[in-house]
């Protein structure tokens, strides 16, 4: 079995897959069993200042989208940081810490965006032992309009004082976990680093409505015959993560700055991808939510089969797919596939023809006995009927051998590489010496 060893920022943990700053981390008995079960470590639920905790709604504080067989695609909350006061959770990290020297322990922290608030928790923080700390400039809700979470972290400047007061005042590894809810996600990262953090984490929720009951005609969740919007995660937000970890793992200015990957991490392939694109280690919430802190069993497992599979350790993989995020502008145009359809697969359901027929580009013939052929004179390789078609691998896109010529543009397919930066019809086209 591959070794799932981890170290990020020097910190050590038995394999990389750290639960979330979130509910399942919100408190020792939670922690406990989750590394019983298997985690490699934690960051601890948000924890704010001293004084008065936060307070929660008493009312429904999730919605969720669903997928036809109702399995949880996208949760959405509208809870606060932790509501248990600051000295408890010091006492009950300590306390774990010691239990558990081999997992990982870093401690979220939000507090108001003033040098005295983060001066006075750190040594607080330090004191339990914990392994780094995480700055949660994340929460687009409610913690928000008090000026914290994401109203921190869409304004790179801010991100760069907070970390930089952090670095100053402590000898934790300083984390900085990044909101999604920006238009460029470079900005806070480079902030991030250029205050002196040690690495981000992405991402935070994003901000979402789920749905609108029909007959109160309230967001969901309603409570007492309101809503307000909240923070999305899931697996319906992993494309998104992928992206703006990609984003930040391939900018000059940002390359090589560590990245813990979050963002519907739910199966071991989840996993391997953002580490293939960059990230050291990964963070799980709501699969540990949906599913229990069990899952991290067949996510250890499925990532070490994996490994031995490649014969690749756990190193290797990370960044393994960063060179090949490019921009559109340096995709290769002389690359050319078409579909094929698996006969003795189909089921003959006929969506493929529907989907191409009515909003693709009319390239499924449907022959008598429904039997569905592509016009490889029409189709341009969209893509689509892979999509739609319900039988998996039904529907493949093969691509067509050098000297073939494409019966849709009349081209002979060549070998060499050919983009848009020196293609003809770009008036900026650079000519190929
Ligand atoms: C109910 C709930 C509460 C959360 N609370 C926090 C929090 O206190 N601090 C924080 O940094 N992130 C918080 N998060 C965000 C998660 O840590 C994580 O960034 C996000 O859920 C995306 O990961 P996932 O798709 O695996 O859930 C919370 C998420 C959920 C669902
Ligand atoms: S790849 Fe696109 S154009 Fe080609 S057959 Fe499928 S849907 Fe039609
Ligand atoms: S969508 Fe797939 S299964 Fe359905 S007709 Fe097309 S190829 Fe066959």
């Amino acid at each position: 079995m591959a070794s799932l060893s981890s170290e990020f920022l020097g910190i050590k943990s038995p394999n990389p897959f750290w639960l979330a700053s979130a509910p399942p981390t919100d408190k020792e008995y939670n922690i406990v069993r989750a590394f019983k079960a298997g985690w490699g470590g934690v960051v601890w639920k948000t924890l704010g200042e001293a004084g008065p905790p936060v307070v929660n709604v008493n009312g429904p504080r999730y919605g969720a989208i669903w997928g036809a067989d109702r399995r949880l695609l996208g949760l959405n909350n509208i809870e606060l940081i932790t509501d248990r006061p600051l000295e408890v959770n010091l006492r009950e990290m300590k306390t774990v810490k010691r239990d558990w020297p081999d997992r990982a322990l870093i401690a979220s922290i939000m507090v108001p965006c003033e040098e005295a608030a983060w001066k006075a928790i750190l040594p607080l923080v330090e004191e339990t032992g914990a392994d780094g700390i995480e700055l949660n400039f994340g929460c687009p809700h409610g913690m928000s309009e008090r000026g914290m979470g994401s109203a921190v972290g869409q304004v790179p400047e801010y991100i760069e004082m907070v970390a930089r007061w952090c670095k100053q005042t402590t000898r934790m590894p300083v984390i900085v976990k990044l909101t999604p809810n920006i238009t460029d996600i470079r900005k806070p990262a480079a902030a991030a680093k250029a205050g002196g953090a040690d690495a981000v984490s992405l991402i935070n929720t994003i901000n979402s409505i789920t749905a609108v009951d029909l007959d109160s005609f309230a967001p969901e969740p309603t409570i007492d015959g309101k809503g307000s919007h909240g923070g999305y995660c899931g697996p319906a937000v992993k494309p998104i993560a992928l992206s703006m970890v990609s984003e930040i793992a391939r900018d000059p200015e940002t390359a090589g700055l560590p990245i813990s990957g979050i963002g519907g991490v739910t199966t071991w392939r989840d996993a391997a991808e953002f580490m293939a694109l960059g990230c050291g280690n990964v963070q799980v919430c709501t699969a540990a939510m949906t599913y229990g802190f069990a899952i991290v069993k067949e996510m250890t497992a499925g990532l070490s089969d994996y490994l031995d599979g490649k014969d690749m350790a756990l190193a290797d993989l990370v960044g393994r797919a960063t060179p090949n995020v490019t921009d559109w502008q340096n995709l290769n145009l002389n690359y050319v596939t078409k579909a094929r359809i698996d006969q003795d697969s189909c089921i003959k359901c006929g969506r493929c023809f529907a989907a191409c027929e009515d909003t693709s580009h009319q390239a499924i013939a449907m022959k008598p006995g429904r039997v569905f052929e592509v016009l490889d004179d029409e189709c341009v390789a969209c893509n689509l009927c892979v999509n739609v078609c319900p039988v998996e691998n039904c529907i493949t896109m093969e691509r067509l051998d050098v000297g073939a010529t494409d019966p849709r543009t009349g081209k002979v397919v060549v070998e060499e590489h050919g983009d848009w930066t020196a293609h003809p019809n770009n008036p900026g086209a650079v000519a190929a010496e």
